[in-house]
């Protein structure tokens, strides 16, 4: 029980219940999206390595300052980091940067949502009709025009209803039970992608580094998805973390979340690289990877039809989990700032995010297509400067807060919460916390800033 909490807020009622909602936030298009395409397109092994160790040296020790503050503070993250150093307004930037990152990220992520639902029900006409999903389904869906704009405002709608009743116990368990489903479905379609034919290829590129391939720019989009993926340098598991009950032992906690998280990554690389070799696709597919490859690995199985539309349906909720997270960074703020009812919140951010997500939806319509800011689309520009900038340069932030800025004591106290001494694991973290997880993140930054020109 949040006894500390200045005002009734809405709390996570167990550990299990925020360990179930911290990673709801974390398992998304990430991991079964994001993921997969980005190693096919930065050389494969070498891009997976940089990303285990960014999890290790950036994620976590970032995600334990954010649940830290977050529940140190009970607020959401503009206020959180507002007051959190005495004194120091200023660092309320930081939370003001991620509610612009939710904007952006959103933008592109309830488009490729959309996708995701749509081909839950474009695979279950297929299977009915006895056809398999092509490329040239994708290429139509992504290219149109009203047709993913009507699936984004369906997602849009779908989660601003979530985030306006309150995150219904109801999404919870249903998050709850369908997530083990997802495991289980992954590990399906790893035994059938790694059982064709020519698979062993797919492993091999899955896992055996060519260090050559290392780049500045592999170096920057594997910190990126780091970030991405755990939710982190924006206020999102700053205001998870403002639910947590005093109860959670934090660092145990972050690191289960992300050794699962980083499992689901790794268990949907190995369902498409497999698949990917064995039917001589190219792996850098770009974002249309998973909806060209899932259907065509299932296609080869017994009702596989019916397994594509499953697994979409999986997808679908996984999503859910992220966009509720998403949208709850600028509500919580809106809310806390008084005047505003929740669902008024919501149906605002709602309607902020659709506006921002047009450009990017239409991104690959010929209305669109052409149009590039430093050589991107609307919908790459926005991944790049959330993912790529906003996210790396808030975790920044918040890494020097909770190493410089707040004391070794007060900090240490909240983090270590549930134990009776300062444990070994506590030490370490907060040494990584001080001494490694800013130095990198600035030597990436700092290294990569000809990316961008570069395109
Ligand atoms: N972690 C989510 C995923 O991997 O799909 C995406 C995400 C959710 C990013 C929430 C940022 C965030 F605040």
């Amino acid at each position: 029980m949040s006894i500390s909490a200045p005002k009734p807020r809405d709390a996570f009622a167990s550990t299990l219940g925020a360990f179930a909602a911290t990673l709801g936030s974390a398992i998304g298009l990430g991991n079964i999206w994001k993921f997969p395409y980005l190693t096919g397109s930065h050389g494969g092994a070498a891009f997976v390595l940089v990303y285990l160790l960014a999890i290790a040296f950036v994620g976590i020790p970032i995600l334990v300052v954010e649940l830290t503050i977050g529940r140190k503070m009970r607020l959401n993250a503009v206020h959180a980091y507002g007051t959190v150093v005495p004194g120091q307004k200023i660092w309320a930037g930081v939370g003001m940067a991620g509610v612009a990152a939710a904007f952006l990220i959103m933008a592109f992520y309830t488009d490729v949502a959309g996708w995701v639902f749509a081909y839950v029900f474009k695979s279950f006409g297929a299977f009915l009709g006895g056809r398999t999903l092509d490329g040239a389904t994708f290429g139509a869906l992504a290219g149109g025009s009203w047709e993913p704009l009507l699936w984004q405002i369906g997602v849009l709608v779908l989660t601003t209803a979530i985030i306006a009743t309150g995150v219904s116990k109801g999404i919870e368990k249903v998050t709850k039970t369908l997530m083990p489903l997802l495991f289980v479905l992954l590990i399906v379609c790893d035994i059938r992608a790694l059982t064709l034919p020519g698979a062993g290829a797919g492993v091999t590129y899955l896992f055996r580094p060519d260090l050559s391939k290392l780049s500045a720019s592999i170096v920057l989009y594997a910190l990126g998805l780091a970030f991405f993926k755990l939710s982190l340098g924006m206020g999102t598991m700053t205001t998870y973390g403002s639910y947590l009950p005093d109860s959670t032992r934090i660092v145990p906690n972050a690191t289960r979340v992300a050794l699962a998280d980083t499992a689901v990554s790794l268990l949907a690389g190995l369902a498409i690289f497999p698949a990917v070799f064995a039917f001589a696709g190219k792996p850098a597919g770009g974002p249309g990877l998973l909806f060209n490859t899932i259907p065509l690995i299932f296609s080869k199985m017994p009702m596989g039809g019916l397994f594509t539309t499953v697994f979409f349906v999986l997808t679908a909720i996984a999503t859910i989990g992220a966009m509720v997270s998403l949208i709850e960074v600028p509500v919580a703020w809106i809310i806390e700032k008084g005047h505003v009812t929740r669902p008024g919140a919501a149906i605002l951010t709602g309607v902020l995010m659709f506006a921002l997500g047009i450009p990017a939806t239409l991104s690959q319509n010929p209305l669109l297509a052409n149009v590039k800011i430093f050589g991107k689309n609307f919908f790459d520009l926005f991944d790049f400067i959330s993912s790529n900038v906003l996210l790396p340069v808030g975790g920044l932030a918040i890494a020097i807060i909770g190493g410089w800025f707040l004391t070794r004591k007060g900090f240490a106290a909240e983090m270590n919460k549930g134990y009776a001494e300062e444990p070994w694991h506590g030490r370490l973290v907060y040494g990584i916390i001080k001494y490694v997880t800013p130095v990198l993140i600035l030597l990436i930054l700092l290294s990569s800033l000809g990316v961008l020109k570069l395109g």
